[in-house]
């Protein structure tokens, strides 16, 4: 979804994706800046790697224990940092790396755009308590749901999240638990799903399907997992994780470039890339 961005954009620009072992992060960090690049993305485990090698952390990186973006920023003729984007080649002296964390604010974006979901005072159950499940239900948290019931394999896991919301954001009602009336969304951010043969993390026999007005699933591949499938034939609203990743990439493209990034056309390179050519 880059590359034909950046093309888009009138960049001499060049997204790449690189294989780093952990253990050599910091020198591949080091090395991108040296080089003088634009900046990075990381994913799991760098991501939570880099909060501690970036020299600066933006706000969304310390709210949310990890880097996927990095911008890499030298100082203009009165001394600002300033990203590489606005600088002259030649001009770049003294260099740093700047981290951020795109992905928390493209759950709710996604949720918002794709479903038509609005967080404030909403009551939201949640599937999966692990890394990806703590951002959702903190951000969600953070946005103002009046409820989340958490539920997870490992039960012990959804209670420590509950209990973290509940001193972070005491005004959410937040508890380990199946919801006993209607919700306005279901997520699921477990694993279950991304696997041929894998049925749904969702069992009916606790929670019906139709109490829910929509149900988004962080998996995009396969495109309709066994919930989202469940979920359409009980009259749900439905959407996959697909937005999650374009809008992480959207934020990530805006941050290099300062420019509005080409939304629909890096949608649409997104849907070719993940799905095939339509
Ligand atoms: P991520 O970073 O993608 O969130 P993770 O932290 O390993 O990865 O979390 C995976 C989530 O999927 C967890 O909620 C996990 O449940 P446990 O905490 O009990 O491990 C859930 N998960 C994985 N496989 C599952 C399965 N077969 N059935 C139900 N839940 C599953």
């Amino acid at each position: 979804m880059h590359n034909p961005a950046l093309a888009a954009l009138g960049l001499d620009w060049r997204y790449l994706a690189c294989d780093v072992h952990p253990d050599r992060l910091r020198e591949a960090i080091a090395g991108a800046q040296a080089m003088k690049f634009i900046g990075l993305n990381l994913t799991v485990p760098h991501k939570l790697l880099a909060v501690d090698l970036v020299d600066e952390l933006d706000a969304s990186a310390r709210t949310w224990g990890a880097v996927n973006t990095v911008r890499f920023e030298a100082k203009d003729a009165f001394g600002a940092w300033q990203p590489l984007a606005k600088l002259n080649p030649d001009d770049i002296g003294e260099l740093r790396s700047h981290g951020f964390n795109t992905d928390a604010d493209a759950i709710t974006r996604s949720l918002r755009e794709d479903l038509g979901f609005e967080p404030r005072g909403a009551s939201v159950l949640q599937l999966g308590a692990g890394g990806a499940g703590r951002t959702a239900a903190l951000k969600l948290a953070s946005d103002g749901v009046g409820a989340l019931y958490l539920v997870n394999r490992t039960q012990s896991k959804a209670e420590e999240v509950a209990a973290e919301i509940r001193s972070r954001f005491p005004s959410v009602r937040a508890q380990a638990g199946w919801p006993e009336r209607e919700v306005d969304l279901v997520l699921n951010s477990t694993s279950l799903g991304l696997k041929p043969g894998d049925g749904s993390p969702l069992d009916e026999a606790k929670f019906p399907l139709r109490r829910a007005r929509a149900v988004y699933d962080m998996i995009y591949r396969p495109a309709e997992t066994p919930l989202l499938r469940d979920a359409k034939a009980a009259g749900c609203k439905v959407a996959n994780g697909l937005g999650m990743l374009l809008y992480q990439g959207v934020k990530a493209l805006e941050i290099w470039t300062g420019q509005p990034a080409p939304v629909e056309l890096m949608r649409a390179a997104l849907l070719r890339n993940v799905y095939g050519p339509a």
